[in-house]
């Protein structure tokens, strides 16, 4: 009898295109898409904002999307052993950006868990409960049994999806989850954009004024290029691991960044001018545009709306919901390839491991805001969760990516890159994008690395 066990497992590929583009943009586009980008767009002036994040996406964006697909397409590997095939000295810059998956996991759950809670609140028609202005939610997020079961069931239908494998499970999925995505947001988009007062709104949002131009909202839109694309996180290496030879790795880049850059506006449009005609001001707007604003705002801007609120609160949270999911997909699909490559364990035994580290993690992260909210790491009143997200998205993915420029401008050349990307089709803007990673990012990458390390711990305010 031949035994099984010791034919090694054929790395799994995209079955064209269309799979790894639909599976990179469901990365990409997730609650930083429209979550995070409204309320960072509402924060700083609106138009200017879009305008500045349109400028970074799509120089920086894409240029680090392309560095993150042909390494991963190159080497066929996930990050460690990405980098140690450059030489195990440089095994290092792998481990370091292969932890971020793990933390982002670990809170994305937990947000997960507490939009699908939502969406099933408003199945169930408590629609006037959800829009009572915050006691709803804190009494929900506080209450332990509740709250980690919603965030296990989030968890549970990840796991499902990943453990169905990459074309049968992640592939299948984004072909059905984001083209529903795309034509929900466009339907609710429109449907807002026809309420009393949403055409002031929609004006502020595209308009640019450019004396609300400030180091900030530079610093914001750069963040929310990084986190928006998932990129320094391993997740795009694993991805491009899949990818076949044939495949354009420049236009698939592309057609990622455009597809997140074209749900970022339409989740603008479905969230700011709505909530500008609730809320009356483009200042009111502003002071309610943090995270609350999708679970306190946003249920209060579709109760405005009648009967038709359970309804649209249920469709709004559902689509939520599936941006989430792919995402936490490809989160937790980066950690098992992980595993897999590195320890040269089986794709079952990286998953199961995966499903045991996420669930605690995820527990405690979720208990930072019952049992554990005595934990207040980031000063009075911040969250396990808000110093797992301060440490990827500001410290740990700008300095991952500054590795990997670093990396590929200086201690190899571009043209190790470049080369791969040449195997599947013309990379005429080679040259702009040797620029991009040997000088511009890097130095982009220093200055809001430091700022945003600054500002946290009160050194400097703006
Ligand atoms: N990009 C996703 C969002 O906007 C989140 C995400 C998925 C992510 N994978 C990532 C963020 C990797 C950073 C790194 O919601």
């Amino acid at each position: 009898m031949v035994d099984v066990s010791v034919v090694p497992e054929q790395r799994a590929s995209w079955s064209g295109k269309l799979g790894f583009v639909l599976a990179a943009a469901g990365s990409a586009v997730g609650l930083g898409t429209i979550w995070r980008f409204p309320y960072l767009a509402a924060h700083y002036g609106g138009g200017t904002f879009i305008f500045v994040f349109f400028i970074f996406m799509l120089t920086l964006g894409v240029s680090l999307l392309v560095l993150e697909i042909s390494l991963g397409r190159k080497t066929g590997e996930s990050i460690i052993v990405a980098f140690t095939s450059f030489g195990k000295k440089y095994r290092f810059i792998g481990v370091f950006i292969a932890a971020v998956p793990f933390v982002i996991a670990s809170f994305y759950g937990v947000v997960g868990g507490w939009v699908t809670r939502y969406m099933f609140a408003y199945a169930a028609g408590m629609t006037k409960e959800l829009a009572d202005g915050g006691e709803n939610f804190g009494a929900f997020i506080s209450d332990a049994p509740q709250s980690v079961a919603f965030m296990l069931l989030f968890g549970a239908i990840t796991f499902i999806i990943v453990a169905l494998g990459v074309n049968g499970g992640v592939e299948r999925a984004n072909l059905i989850m984001m083209p529903a995505l795309i034509l929900v947001s466009l339907l609710i988009g429109i449907y807002t954009l026809t309420q009393p007062g949403a055409l002031e709104g929609l004006k502020y949002f595209v308009v640019p004024d450019f004396s609300k131009f400030s180091l900030e909202l530079l610093i914001a839109a750069l963040g929310q290029t990084f986190f928006g694309l998932s990129l320094a996180a391993a997740t795009m290496v694993t991805y491009g691991s899949y990818m076949k030879k044939d495949v354009s790795i420049t236009s698939s880049a592309f057609q990622t960044t455009a597809t997140t850059l074209g749900i970022s506006l339409l989740a603008g449009l479905m969230i700011i001018p709505a909530t500008f005609a609730t809320l009356g001001s483009a200042d009111e707007v502003a002071k309610n545009s943090g995270p609350s604003l999708m679970f306190l705002v946003i249920p209060k801007v579709f109760e405005k709306f009648g009967g038709i609120a359970t309804v649209i609160g249920f469709v709004f949270f559902l689509l939520v919901m599936f941006a989430a999911l792919t995402s936490m997909i490809s989160l937790v699909e980066a950690c098992v390839s992980i595993l897999q490559d590195t320890l040269e364990w089986k794709r079952r035994q990286a998953l199961l491991v995966t499903v045991i580290v996420l669930s605690v993690t995820g527990i405690i992260v979720t208990l930072g805001y019952s049992s554990l909210s005595f934990i207040q790491p980031l000063g009075a009143g911040s969250t396990i969760l808000d110093l797992l997200d301060f440490l990827t998205s500001s410290v740990m993915m700008p300095l991952g990516g500054l590795l990997m420029c670093l990396f590929f401008g200086w201690i190899r050349q571009p043209k190790v890159l470049i080369d791969e990307v040449r195997l599947s089709g013309e990379f005429k803007s080679a040259g702009l994008w040797s620029v991009m990673i040997k000088y511009i990012a890097p130095i982009l990458l220093v200055a809001i690395f430091i700022t945003s390390v600054l500002k946290t711990f009160g050194v400097i305010s703006f």
